[in-house]
């Protein structure tokens, strides 16, 4: 098979997991003898550098002619204060809405070799296996109007949560297919006892949901879910939700898994005419400036989304499983970045994406 995927390695920590997440890539189309064509572009911090924009053009045309695009990580301190327009988040915001990603999915596993990474006690969080499903190119990141205007003691800053039934209406039937591979079950999030977006996210769910009888459906409040998921994480299968209530709770998510560097996460939007989803791959994490350059940062969140961009764009089952598998290995061993806290010597970033091209093998 012909793979044609274009890398945006980002900011900070971005280029190191990118790295990794690369190698796996390119080894995994040697064993399997798929041709791989990749080819890079600017995203982010360092778009902004060298273009000044953090979406430019260009990036935005390879990314229509890639079958996948494979991202690290936005954002650097000394964009802290520039306007929004300015600042490498934009990049990926812009990405997402040029691609129309519009289903965020991001799976949350709690691997048995790292019950002792998270600071949950072990009987809590053994046997946490979820996606969240995070509406991805709508909701208040998007909504107009939005700013701040006046000065002094005049001013305001405005942003609009708004959704259509549309919008909500696909992100919730991916929602649905994705529990009928899995334990068949969806909770959706929302607010309703407060808001009105929320309102019609619930009603839109509920109409969605006699398309899928064989999934049962139920609705959390995001402040009740946000307890029930360090609480309870067993009784999530797929958490359905909106953009920024999607963003908190994967952050939290992250606590399930021992790290934030555990996340991969698959953006998908419509079928292309060839069948494949259009779909953007990024680790959950940002760029961790703080550790950039040191070699230390966890690429699994990155190599697990190669796993996904396996599955979901090319639809290359063996080769994702065999991915996550290899993950799961180099996890056993012992042998992981000083985010999962080891009991030895802490590995580098390469050792990692090292090991798991030789689980692999
Ligand atoms: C994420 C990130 C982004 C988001 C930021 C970097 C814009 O936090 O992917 O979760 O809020 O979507
Ligand atoms: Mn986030």
């Amino acid at each position: 098979m012909d793979l044609h995927v274009l890398v945006l390695p980002g900011d900070g920590i971005g280029t190191e997991v990118t790295r990794e997440a690369v190698r796996v890539l390119r080894h995994v189309a040697a064993k399997w003898n798929h041709k791989l064509s990749l080819t890079e572009g600017l995203l982010g911090g360092v778009a902004i550098h060298r273009t000044g924009t953090p979406f430019p053009e260009e990036t935005a045309k390879l990314a229509a002619e890639a079958d996948a695009t494979l991202m690290g990580a936005v954002g650097l301190p000394e964009f802290d204060n520039a306007p929004p327009e300015q600042r490498p988040e934009k990049g990926l915001l812009k990405i997402r809405q040029a691609l129309g990603v519009y289903a965020n999915l991001r799976p949350v596993r709690a691997y048995k070799s790292q019950l002792d990474s998270s600071p949950l006690k072990n009987h809590l969080v053994e046997g946490t296996d979820m996606i969240i499903v995070r509406e991805l190119t709508g909701g208040i990141y998007y909504g107009i109007p939005r700013g701040i205007t006046g000065t002094g003691a005049d001013m305001r800053a405005v942003n609009t949560m708004t959704y259509t039934r549309a919008e909500i209406e696909r992100v919730t039937r991916m929602a649905f297919h994705l529990a009928k591979t899995r334990r068949k079950k969806v909770t959706s999030v929302d607010k309703s006892n407060v808001l009105e977006n929320s309102q019609l996210w619930r009603k839109v769910v509920v109409e969605v949901a006699i398309d899928y009888p064989d999934v049962a459906l139920d609705h959390l409040l995001v402040d009740n879910c946000a307890m029930q998921l360090v609480l309870n994480p067993r009784r999530f299968d797929i958490v359905l939700t909106e953009n920024m209530f999607g963003d908190i709770l994967s952050d939290e998510g992250a606590v399930l898994a021992g790290s934030i560097g555990m996340l991969p996460s698959a953006s998908i939007g419509d079928r292309r005419p060839s069948g494949a989803w259009v779909g953007l791959y990024e680790p959950v994490h940002g760029s961790a400036p703080d550790i950039a350059g040191q070699n230390k940062a966890n690429p699994l969140g990155a190599i697990g989304s190669v796993a996904a961009m396996l599955e979901y764009s090319f639809g290359l089952k063996e080769e994702a499983s065999a991915v996550e598998s290899a993950i799961e290995h180099a996890l056993a061993s012992g042998h992981v970045t000083a985010d999962l806290r080891p009991s030895g010597a802490p590995a580098t970033t390469e050792q990692v994406g090292e090991s798991v091209c030789v689980a692999i093998s």
